[in-house]
């Protein structure tokens, strides 16, 4: 099996990069741009694993794209490469609708003329899973959960250039019968996670003795996920989803964002104490701009009809990720001399600290 990667050398996109290779025994070819949020580091464990290769290159880059399709000659493509970061899609957005619409896009007419060219039995057999964010169904109220039928309302730039790359993925589809599939999962959390996202912060900060910033009240709700539950889902959906067919992803572990930092402090106080208890340090800051209150998934779909389940539950997983952060230092400590964790995604500049 060979699957082109986009977006492997990132949070998520490693851990799948990493499943693929050393789990599943599958060749790997990653195609990454290496922007601020892609740390070639966090896959030492297969850099010289002969089943993995990389390519530096931009997932806008029609040509380079078509190059790759040509020479790796993928059985399966599973499209991660993305701007991420909700807060940075409000102070700058353009890269966003170039990386995540014009960059999807470009995949998918690469992918398409390629596998147009395919013999028969390899033509059946490709996949193209587009992977995406629950972020694009909208915010929830206190009651109800995403399902797969939820109407997309997207609130952030993020989320809408998300939404707007999930729209082509599926008129790829229905229009030249190309076969996508979708997946829309909620927040990760775990191991070489970029420290602008709030766990990754708030173990940083907290290490670091630094104002450990909540946006508002901390009341808003997300639904956490193991990163390493997600890379299984992924592999899962590529094999066996339906063409065509989207698959929510989620571990159903709702907290909210106040919960979430005093249990990392809590974790802390034992794992690293220092004079104060950790949560002394917790800073409410002004609101994020559109600040979505509450995300769940219903992720009923896949668990019957894939059979996947979550592995880990938010305290075994958090716990992990931040043992994880204190003995990795060497992985954080580069990233963070570049981003020292200032406020991003004040629109105005300037805010709550
Ligand atoms: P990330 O920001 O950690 O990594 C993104 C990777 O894409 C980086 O390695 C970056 O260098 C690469 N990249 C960015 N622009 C590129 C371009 N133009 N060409 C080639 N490579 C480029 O993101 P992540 O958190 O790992 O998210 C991966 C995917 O999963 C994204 O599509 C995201 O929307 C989606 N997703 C993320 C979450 C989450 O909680 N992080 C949840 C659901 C879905
Ligand atoms: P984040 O990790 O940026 O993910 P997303 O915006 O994609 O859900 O934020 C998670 C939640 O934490 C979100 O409600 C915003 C909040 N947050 C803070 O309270 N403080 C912070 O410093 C950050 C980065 C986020």
């Amino acid at each position: 099996m060979r699957v082109l990667v986009t977006g492997g050398a990132g949070f998520i996109g490693s851990a799948l990069v990493r499943h693929l290779v050393l789990e599943k025994g599958y060749e790997v070819l990653n195609i990454d741009k290496l922007t601020y949020a892609g740390t070639l580091t966090s896959l030492q464990t297969v850099a010289d694993n002969p089943l993995y290769s990389f390519r530096r290159a931009d997932i806008c880059d029609a040509l380079a794209m078509e190059a790759a399709f040509e020479s790796f000659r993928p059985d399966r493509v599973m499209h991660l490469a993305a701007e991420s970061h909700v807060d940075r899609s409000i102070t700058g957005s353009r890269q966003f609708i170039e990386t995540n619409v014009i960059g999807t896009y470009t995949m998918l007419e690469a992918a398409r003329r390629y596998w147009q060219g395919l013999a028969d039995r390899e033509k059946d057999a490709f996949r193209f899973l587009h992977v995406s964010t629950d972020e694009v169904y909208g915010s929830l109220g206190a009651e109800g959960l995403f399902a797969e039928t939820t109407a997309y309302d997207p609130s952030s730039p993020y989320s809408a250039s998300k939404a707007g790359s999930d729209f082509l993925a599926k008129a790829w589809a229905r229009t030249y019968g190309f076969p996508v599939i979708v997946s829309n999962c909620s927040n990760n959390y775990g191991p070489y996670h970029f420290p602008e996202k709030l766990i990754p912060l708030t173990i940083l900060n907290a290490l670091e003795g630094k104002p450990l910033p909540v946006y508002g009240k901390g009341d808003n709700i997300r639904d956490w996920l193991f990163v390493e539950d997600h890379a299984r889902a992924l592999d899962l959906i590529a094999e066996r989803g339906r063409i065509g067919e989207t698959y929510n992803v989620g571990g159903r572990n709702e907290r909210r964002n106040i919960d979430v930092v005093r249990t990392i402090c809590a974790l802390l106080d034992t794992m690293a104490p220092r004079r104060e208890p950790h949560e002394a340090l917790i800073t409410f800051v002004t609101d994020r701009p559109g600040h979505d209150a509450r995300y769940a998934i219903d992720a009923t779909k896949l668990e019957t009809e894939l059979g996947w389940r979550a592995i880990e539950t938010f305290d075994t997983g958090i716990e992990k990720t931040v043992r994880w952060y204190l003995d990795n230092a060497w992985w954080w400590e580069p990233l963070r001399r570049d981003y020292d964790g200032r406020r991003l995604g004040l629109p105005a500049g300037g805010g709550g600290r």
